[in-house]
Formats: structure tokens, sequence, C-alpha cells
């Protein structure tokens, strides 16, 4: 019988993190003061975060050793199972051979816990007493939530208000492990308030809900603010996945030749990817595809250029692929996938051609979940349907080029907790959601007049 799971044991488990900044061909170009426009240094970023926190954002170390109270936590749900889609491949008929690294079975169901242990354990020894954030689908609230309940931080949540009253299990799941959740745009900050003046319909975007995640955190000492993804530090984190499956893929005696991931700021691709992305650049060739939604296409059809990480302006200016910072994609049910912009490191690596984007439609996601869940039997978060689509289309190429592709995906999250987003595709509720050009300008004429990076594509 053919090996199903990987398991890597637990003494196996990477000890250190990977820092893809010492390793990069060009230099990133620096965050921007968003008052001053000058570059942003660590004092400018410590009124949101705690400075450990913000040493790891600037750090250019390769390596940084994983605290032994976070190791400990890790065990909890690490090192996560690598899985040969043995079922899937035989549907398909593809000579392909694909893997899988399963990141839901981790107790909130996904990837977040891995950059959420971490940023609670370097709050709670900074002093911090309470956290703030943002969360679209959910998991990252739930995630923080549960890592805030493990170091005795208080938690409090802006939950995009359309995923808010999609997915009303996720907001009990964040109160059960003790943290508050608001429906985002709200009325308890200046940034919800005026949000809501202008359109009391607000569907809510993670660029409103950072908004509001940010202000709570900057009128207290006591409080931070903490961000589930596009920062540095979050991808250094996630690499633990990548680090894991590179070991994982040398036990089944495989190397991908296609390495895919779904993409909503980029943290999950960004810690499956990043160390293979530095083989690639010691001369391995893979194709390493990052996919989103075609309703918030931001590395497929948005510039790279300067701005915010929210709506209302107060984050530094990050060099980044965006689609302006006022963009409020349609509501569909990927929630995280969700956001107008990109983490500046995988903004910069598709500059730099060592990755590259596809977008697809939202049924085409679906109708892979549900081929996925009917074969290899697990439900996939709608945010992970994308790179099962991309899987898909990579096991279908294969066949018809009649090439024996090894193809790795990062399967993010399950999506036992977004049941009704099935729901509507199965009751043919769903639609997709075409983005048209006038809208893009529209949204971009927002950041004409922000300073551009010296590589602007727009
Ligand atoms: C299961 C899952 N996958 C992917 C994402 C997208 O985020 P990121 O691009 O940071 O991995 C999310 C975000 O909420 C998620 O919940």
């Amino acid at each position: 019988m053919e090996t199903k799971k990987i398991f890597l044991p637990e003494s196996e488990m990477p000890r250190q993190w990977y820092n893809i900044m010492a390793d990069m061909p060009r230099p990133m170009e620096p965050p921007l003061h968003p008052g001053t426009c000058e570059p942003a240094g660590p004092d400018d970023l410590s009124p949101i975060f705690p400075m450990n926190l913000i040493e790891q954002e600037v750090s250019t170390e390769r390596w940084i050793d994983i605290p032994d109270e976070v190791l400990e936590k890790y065990l909890i749900w690490r090192p996560t199972p690598l899985y040969r889609a043995s079922n899937l491949e035989k549907y398909l008929q593809t000579p392909a051979r694909i893997y899988y690294k399963n990141e839901g079975v981790s107790p909130a169901g996904s990837h977040k816990p891995n950059t959420a242990i971490a940023q609670a354990y370097y709050n709670k020894v900074a002093g911090t007493k309470r956290i703030t954030t943002e969360t679209g689908a959910g998991q990252w609230g739930s995630a923080l939530s549960m890592c805030c309940s493990f170091f005795g931080l208080e938690c409090k949540v802006f939950m995009v208000k359309i995923s808010y009253n999609q997915k009303p299990y996720r907001r009990l799941m964040m109160e059960t492990w003790g943290a508050t959740c608001t429906p985002s745009p709200s009325t308890e900050t200046q940034a919800g308030r005026s949000i809501l003046e202008k359109n009391p319909d607000s569907p809510g975007s993670l660029g409103m809900a950072i908004s509001e995640a940010v202000e709570a955190a900057v009128g207290d000492d006591q409080t931070k603010y903490s961000l589930g993804s596009v920062l540095n530090h979050v991808m250094l984190h996630q690499t633990i996945n990548g680090l894991e499956t590179q070991k994982q893929m040398d036990i089944a005696g495989d190397y991908p030749d296609v390495i895919i991931g779904c993409a909503g700021g980029g943290s999950n691709f960004a810690g499956h990817c990043l160390p293979y992305v530095r083989d690639k650049i010691h001369g391995k060739d893979i194709d390493i595809i990052g996919v989103e939604p075609s309703s918030c296409p931001t590395m497929t059809r948005g510039p790279f250029a300067y701005d915010f990480g929210d709506t209302v302006q107060m984050t530094p200016l990050m060099p980044m692929h965006t689609l302006g910072h006022d963009f409020v994609p349609a509501p569909i049910h990927a929630g995280g996938l969700r956001y107008h912009g990109m983490a500046p490191i995988l903004s910069q690596l598709l500059l730099d051609k060592l990755i590259r984007a596809e977008n697809v439609d939202q049924l085409e996601t679906f109708q892979a979940g549900v081929t996925f869940a009917r074969t290899e039997g697990f439900i996939s978060a709608p945010e992970c349907n994308h790179a099962v689509a991309m899987a898909i289309r990579e096991a279908l190429k294969a066949k018809e080029e009649g090439r024996e592709k090894v193809i790795l995906f990062n399967w993010s999250g399950h999506g036992l907790v977004d049941m009704a987003a099935y729901e509507a595709y199965l009751t043919g509720k769903l639609s997709d959601q075409p983005l048209p050009e006038d809208e893009i300008e529209r949204a971009l004429s927002a950041i004409a007049p922000l300073p551009k990076p010296k590589q602007y594509t727009g």
C-alpha cells in the first residue's frame, strides 16, 4: 500500500524560523511614515507593536530561534501531516503526484495559530495586557483568541460585518476562548463611525477592520495591535510550515515542480513556499503560484505601489501590490482573501519573478472544494479552495502534457465552520463576481497622490 500521510516526529519539528530577508536577491523598499512619508523606523511602529516583534519585522538574520514556550504550544498541533492526494489523483486520472500539507489540524482549524502563538508570547513578554485585531472569515480572530487565552491576555476582535453575519460560530469560538468580537464597521471607534456615516450598509472589509483595531490599540499603552498576515514577522512565523514540509517531502522521496497556496495577505502561502523560494534562488526550477479570488485580484491586477494597510490611512505606507486602500471587494465567502494589499515580501518576490500569481472565480473554487471533499474527504475553508482549484488545474495540465509533475499545495484550513457557504453553493445561490476595470481604476485613484516606490508598476 502506498503511504498516504507523511508524519514528522515531534523531535524533528524545526527549532528556528526562516527569514527570507537574508536571501532576497533585491532588497525590499522601506515602509514610509504616513505623515512625513520618510522611511518608517522601529520607533514609528512602537505605538502599535511591542519592540520584540518590531525587531523581527526588520531583522535580516536568516534563522531566528523559536522560544521554548512557543515550541511547547506548537506541539499541540505540530508537526502537521503531509498527505498524498492519491484519491484525487485517481479521480482526475492525472500522472501528477499531488501532495498537500494539512494546516487544518490546529485547534482553530487553520495555519493562523502558527503566528498567533508567537505574537501572543512576545506581547506577554513585553508586558502587553490586551491585544486588538481584525478578522475576515474569523480564522485569524479565533486563532488569536485561543493563543491569548494560553498566555492570559485579553483579546478584542473586530470582525468584518459580512463574515460576522455569515459565520456566527466563529464568533462563538472566539468567545469560548475568552475574547470579545464586534462586527466592523462599528460605532465603537472614530474610524468605524466615519465609514458608517458614508455608507451605513457597508459590508465591511479587512482594511476597515484593521483601522478600527489599530485605533483601539493606540489610545492605550497596555494595549497592542496584532496583524494576522501581510507583515514580515507574520511570514517569518509561518515558515515553520514550509520547513516541516521540506523534511516530509524528503521522506516521501519527492521534490515539488509546482507549489501552490491561496493568498489573502499572503501568510499561509509565504509560510509554505518561502523555504522553497530559497532553493529557487539557489537554482532549483520550481513554479510557485499564489492564488487569489478574481474579485480581489491584488497581485494579478493591482500595481506595485505604496499604500496604506488600512482603509482610514493609519498604518505606515507599505510597498506592495494593491488595489487601493478603499477598495471593497465583493462579499465572496472567502472572507480571508478580501484584502486590498499583499505582503511586501511576496510583492517583491513577484516583481523578481520568483513567484507568480493567478486568480480564480468563486464557482470554480467551490466546485474544486466539493471534488476534494468527495475524493480526499476533507472539507476545505473557502479560502483554501482557491489552492485546491489551482492544484486541480495543474494536475489536469499535467495530464494533457502527459507529465509526471509533482504538485504540492498548502491546505490552509478546514471549512467546517463555513458550511453556510457550501449551502449557498450546493443550492445554486452562488455566483461569480466579475470585477470591472473601471472599479479598479476608481479605487486606485485613492493612491494616486501617494509617493511611488522605485519599482512602481502603475
Ligand atoms: C483558511 C485560510 N486560508 C487562507 C487565508 C488567507 O490569509 P493569508 O493569505 O494570510 O494566509 C485565511 C484568512 O483568513 C484563512 O482563514
